[in-house]
């Protein structure tokens, strides 16, 4: 597989790597269609809370690609339609209403277009910095050499750069202070087992995959230093929504008294939400769990219930790396600027 891009925008056009396939299959998505672009961020061929806000940027620029009688009107619908994808990541939000000041302050103009696209550009961009700022900040972290365990995808493939807790892992491997990663499957999408270790694998760095029900034995065992996850939205109090089965893993760390950390952009703290139980929680398709790549597992007749995330009570998050330092418990990010 070659240097794969996640984003990448080229010839008027938004390419995307579709993550469903991978890692057998690398194939890439290539649309000017905020429809098609929305379907992707449903589907989770693009996934992961800062590349879902960065991908949604660019679809708002894309909708004005050609000239439009009525501006304002489709504004608001291409807006509603890419709000209306995915309600946890607090990056979708945040990446949408800063394309919305910019479409106000050039409503009437004849570059709405190119002022929508340098926009997009500028938060792709930034968010590039911010995944360097926390790989650099998170080494402060690593006491000794250690073994790591993760959650979820959230390198390349979840950031505009080079990813927030995998970041860590990627420095923290560099500055010889990480031994070995585990790698949660991460039911029922996989993320873990198909994303995380396929990034393990470019970045050279030894890893297991594990099923997510393996993380208390590890533990016991002594094979588990530290546990680094992302999150999709962090409440004013540190109370961190990330993919579910986060939680779990919380509640070991504390039993086993090892730390865990949550590293993430400090765009993905909401400045509107005090406390975790105001996040909303995405309810996926009983499809993803009855059924494995199409191959049907279980009965349709049978209830599902599938949140694909949990939140993580502030008082279980050792510290929380961004891009602008280390925060430890108790947190109050009341004020914050992003
Ligand atoms: O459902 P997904 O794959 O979009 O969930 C992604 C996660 O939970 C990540 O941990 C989170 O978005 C942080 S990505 C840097």
């Amino acid at each position: 597989m070659s240097e794969f891009k996640t984003i990448e925008f080229r010839d008027n056009s938004l390419i995307l790597l579709n993550q469903t396939k991978l890692p057998l299959i690398e194939e890439y998505i290539k649309t000017d269609d905020y429809e098609r672009i929305a379907l992707s961020i449903e589907r989770l061929e693009v996934r992961g809370a800062p590349a879902i806000g960065i991908t949604a940027a660019y679809a708002l620029a894309l909708a004005f690609k050609f000239p439009n009688s009525n501006r304002k009107e489709t504004f608001e619908k291409v807006y509603e339609r890419l709000a209306a994808t995915r309600p946890t990541a607090v990056n979708l939000f945040w990446a949408l209403e800063k394309m919305k000041s910019v479409f106000y302050e050039n409503i009437h103009g004849d570059d709405l277009y190119d002022k929508l696209l340098a926009k997009a550009f500028e938060i792709h961009n930034e968010d590039i910095q911010k995944c360097d700022l926390i790989g650099k900040n998170g080494l402060q972290i690593f006491t000794k050499k250690m073994n790591v365990l993760t959650h979820c995808n959230t390198g390349k493939l979840a950031t505009g750069g080079d990813g927030t807790a995998f970041n860590v892992i990627r420095y923290g491997y560099a500055n010889n202070k990480v031994i070995h990663v585990y790698a949660d499957e991460t039911r029922p999408l996989l993320q873990g087992s198909r994303l995380t270790a396929f990034e393990l694998e470019q970045a050279g760095i030894p890893f297991s995959i594990v099923t997510d029900s393996t993380a208390a034995f590890l533990m016991r065992q002594n094979k588990v230093d530290v546990v680094i996850v992302g999150a999709d939205r962090i409440a004013l109090n540190g109370d961190a929504a990330n993919k579910i089965g986060t939680y779990n893993l919380a509640v070991l760390c504390k039993y086993h008294k090892i730390p865990f950390y949550i590293a993430a952009p400090i765009t993905t703290i909401d400045k509107y939400c005090k406390e975790g139980h105001e996040i909303k929680i995405e309810l996926r398709n009983k499809n993803e769990i009855i059924t494995i790549k199409d191959v049907q597992i279980s009965k349709d007749s049978y209830d599902v219930y599938s949140p694909a995330f949990d939140v993580t009570p502030s008082e279980l998050i050792t510290g929380i790396i961004t891009d602008t330092g280390v925060f430890n418990y108790p947190y109050d990010f009341s004020g914050i600027q992003n």
